[in-house]
């Protein structure tokens, strides 16, 4: 709890311009080591319990390897490479239209990264119009991300880890002045923190719809890329290529997701394309 509140407080004097990067310690936390008190961190986490069957049902289905899993198990290390490569630590997730299945993906996703132990992943719920992470994981929370990103709940007392290396930032409140909320500077304060005291290699953010509200577009700038999920058969080409070139105004373009597909390459065996 300590350790986040001083990053919280060191991240809001570096905006304020009060104190500049020691180049020194720029080269201890891009080192190979774990920086001192991050396991810690992640252990003083409260673990996440889950209902398998639950799970299934909401077709959450990339908690063990399996072919269902396999497509999640793709797009997760073609992110990793991107991500890799590129040095992208934020990956939102993003649509033109409703119920495209980001937060599927999403929490799919975050369940593939949570079994490449070698990497530390956190999955935030960002849709804070219509949450619903919480839901398909079958969670009651006692606090929601709107408190957490005010200040007003820690957020070490309200994120959840599975397993040691994977933590969701769940939401089951809609926060009003959602986007103005994303884009202020107690968001950004959160986020540098909670990379600084998990050492986080990738946080994935669920968005709401593009079409439906500001909140991605303002909060794009905040991310280095965005995976756009696309509706197979419901979503025409040329939307597309507009959302691919409003995303693109904004932020990387890491990837397309053809999701709800019903002719793809048995090999991968799900409703999953990916270019
Ligand atoms: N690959 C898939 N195959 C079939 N149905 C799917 C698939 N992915 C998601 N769905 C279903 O589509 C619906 C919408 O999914 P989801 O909530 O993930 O979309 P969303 O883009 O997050 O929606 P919203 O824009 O409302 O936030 C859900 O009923 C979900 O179970
Ligand atoms: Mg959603």
């Amino acid at each position: 709890m300590e350790r986040l509140q001083t990053a919280l407080d060191k991240a809001r004097k570096k905006r304020a311009g009060e104190i500049t990067e020691d180049p020194q310690v720029l080269r201890e936390t891009s080192a190979p080591s774990l920086p001192v008190g991050v396991s810690e961190a992640w252990s003083n986490l409260a673990e996440i319990r889950l209902d398998r069957s639950l799970l299934q049902h909401n077709r959450l289905v990339a908690m063990d390897s399996s072919g269902e899993s396999s497509a999640y198990d793709l797009l997760r290390t073609k992110l990793l490479r991107l991500s890799r490569q590129h040095g992208w630590k934020r990956i939102a997730i993003v649509s033109s239209a409703m119920s495209a299945g980001k937060s599927t993906t999403i929490t799919n996703l975050a369940f593939s990264f949570a079994r490449q132990t070698d990497v530390r992943a956190m999955a935030f719920d960002f849709d804070l119009r219509r949450p619903s992470m919480a839901r398909l994981l079958g969670q009651r929370l006692s606090s929601n991300m709107g408190q957490v990103i005010r200040g007003e709940v820690p957020f070490e007392h309200h994120v959840m880890r599975h397993g040691m290396n994977m933590a969701f930032a769940l939401n089951d409140t809609a926060s009003r002045h959602s986007s103005e909320l994303l884009q202020n500077h107690e968001t950004a304060d959160l986020l540098t923190a909670v990379e600084e005291t998990y050492a986080t290699d990738l946080i994935l953010f669920d968005m709401p719809p593009l079409m439906a509200a500001d909140d991605a577009h303002g909060f794009l700038r905040s991310v280095d890329a965005a995976l756009i999920v696309m509706e197979a058969e419901k979503t025409p080409i040329s939307q597309l290529d507009v959302i691919e070139r409003q995303v693109a105004e904004l932020t990387n373009v890491a990837g397309v997701v053809l999701n709800k597909c019903n002719y793809t390459d048995e090999l991968y065996g799900t409703s999953y394309g990916y270019y």
